[in-house]
């Protein structure tokens, strides 16, 4: 049973839908909000809580959807706002919210609000965007560089200017220093969330704020990480900036007005240390942030139980953590994590699932859904067009959800082309995972299931305990053991009374437990102890 005194977000399980790959109820081949409603009953059925959708907002989709040029209106190949609202009644009549992607750093170069900004140097909106001479040589006004790879200036010649993209040239920054955008936002905020909606995943809401003197960036040296070098420079004044969290406490007193509460989850590519720094005080900053070196981090009990521990530390007091394995830039944790392997992915939604925070798992990771690799021809996002191939970009993570095996995969009519290839439909969907009580998808059901009416699993304190290695087991309130066997050898904990609520050998769950425990290979129990 959940707290009733906990706000809803810390007790709920959050599940991200990538709307152009979840459904299509037209058959043109791509997902949109007909296709979330019809699926409704699937998420009520697995016990999620709430759904993050990324953008549904009109775009030209430079990015795909993360380019916006209207942020109070619905895409019109995804869907109506007739059909928005009737999704937040419908997820609403079965236990569901729904929370919207909010894109404050950037919004489409046809946004009309660029569209005029562009349009000359004395312009209403000139200062909403970042606007700078260039260098005395032509060169752009600093060295920063944009998240996608090169230069992230683009002069524009007909007011002789460079404005800057932390994305694409297709994605202006705005001006965060400008008043008018802050009040502008407030107001976007207020449309959504007057419509229904339970909250906003952020995104990269830790560089919207830029150094108000354009400096350039200190280059990148050998301790710097992977990214830093490769950029060759610390992103040190393009993001991060200490006046960030001055946005971040508005929109906490902006959602705070409503009742049920409201929840900002940002996403946060930074270290565990600044990481902490996006929660504030702990009550008026974001009240989830996304932990990228828990993503990033190998699949071995010493680095996901260091990142942990560290976010365990760190955060404020009053601060929740967020637990998510996949995302649609990230590659699914099936993949990266599991390699395919059906005991890691068990393992992987255990952790996901009994740590203290909130989960958010995306779309597939319940049917253990990895990448699939698309072909060079069918390659969609701009970053691997522009890239490949060195990087293929992020459409492995993006294919279409396999609702059932066959043509169209139950994604879209089966004479239909979806807009990104669909994958093995045989090999993993829902309808065939339903059917079978040892597949991960009821798995995973379990476990939500048994966190839902289990207290110690939703808010119980977090305490490592000592394990052999390759093993991390933890304990959850005041009476629960997580134990898991990251590792491929089989393993002995020592003494534990007590009995196993659910382990990923579903033949083990409901025995009783005296004295040392073995575990094989990638295997994983939740214990109530004695
Ligand atoms: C992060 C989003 O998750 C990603 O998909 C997008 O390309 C960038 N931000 C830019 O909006």
């Amino acid at each position: 049973m959940s707290d009733p005194g906990e706000p809803w977000w810390r007790t709920a399980v959050l599940y991200q839908i990538y709307p152009r790959s979840f459904a299509d109820s037209d058959a043109d081949g791509q997902g949109d909000i007909g296709g979330i409603i019809a699926h409704l009953d699937h998420l009520q059925w697995l016990g999620v809580d709430g759904i993050w959708l990324s953008p549904i907002t009109v775009s030209p989709n430079a990015d795909w959807g993360y380019d916006v040029a209207d942020f109070c209106a619905v895409q019109p190949d995804l869907g109506t706002m007739a059909e928005f609202d009737l999704l937040v009644a419908r997820a609403g009549e079965r236990g569901i919210r729904v929370l919207l992607d909010l894109v404050p750093n950037h919004t489409s170069d046809q946004h009309p609000w660029f569209v005029d900004s562009r349009s000359s140097r004395t312009s209403p909106r000139r200062d909403w965007y970042v606007w700078a001479d260039p260098r005395a040589d032509g060169a752009p006004p600093n060295n920063w560089v944009s998240s996608f790879g090169g230069p992230a200036w683009t002069l524009d010649p007909a007011t002789g200017q460079y404005y800057l993209h932390n994305h694409l040239a297709e994605q202006p920054d705005l001006n965060w220093w400008n008043d008018e955008v802050r009040t502008c936002f407030d107001t976007i905020l207020a449309f959504w969330l007057d419509r229904g909606v339970a909250g906003f995943r952020i995104d990269v809401c830790n560089i919207i704020v830029k150094d108000a003197q354009l400096r350039d960036n200190p280059p990148a040296t050998e301790e710097d990480d992977f990214e830093a070098q490769l950029f060759g420079q610390r992103p040190v004044y393009n993001g991060n900036r200490p006046e960030v969290h001055d946005v971040l406490r508005r929109w906490r007193r902006v959602t705070g007005r409503y009742r049920p509460p409201r929840v900002l989850i940002g996403e946060t590519p930074v270290k565990v240390d600044a990481l902490a720094a996006y929660y504030g005080n702990g009550d008026d900053e974001l009240h989830l942030a996304f932990n990228f070196p828990f993503i990033t981090a190998p699949f071995q009990a010493d680095a996901l139980r260091g990142v942990v521990e560290d976010t365990e530390r760190m955060l404020p007091p009053g601060a929740w953590p967020a637990w998510t394995g996949s995302n649609h830039d990230m590659s699914r944790f099936a993949t990266r994590w599991a390699d395919g392997d059906g005991r890691r992915v068990r393992a992987a939604l255990l952790m996901l699932l009994c740590l203290r925070g909130t989960p958010v798992l995306y779309q597939g990771d319940e049917i253990g859904l990895g990448d699939w690799p698309v072909a060079p021809d069918d390659l969609r996002d701009p970053v691997g067009v522009r890239y490949f191939p060195a990087y293929a970009g992020r459409d492995a993570m993006r294919t279409p959800m396999p609702w059932r095996r066959g043509p169209g995969g139950g994604f879209t009519d089966p004479g239909t082309r979806p807009w990104l290839p669909l994958g093995d439909t045989a090999g993993c969907n829902v309808d065939d995972q339903r059917s079978d009580p040892g597949s991960v998808l009821h798995w995973a059901r379990d476990l939500l299931a048994l966190r839902r009416r289990t207290p110690d699993l939703q808010t119980g304190a977090y305490r490592s305990v000592a394990a052999p290695d390759g093993v991390w087991a933890w304990q959850r309130g005041s009476r629960f053991l997580v134990v898991l066997n990251l590792g491929d050898h089989e393993a002995v904990l020592d003494s534990v009374e007590g009995d196993i609520r659910i382990g990923t050998d579903r033949g083990r769950d409901g025995q009783s437990l005296s004295g040392p425990v073995s575990l094989r290979e990638w295997e994983g129990l939740v214990i109530e102890t004695r």
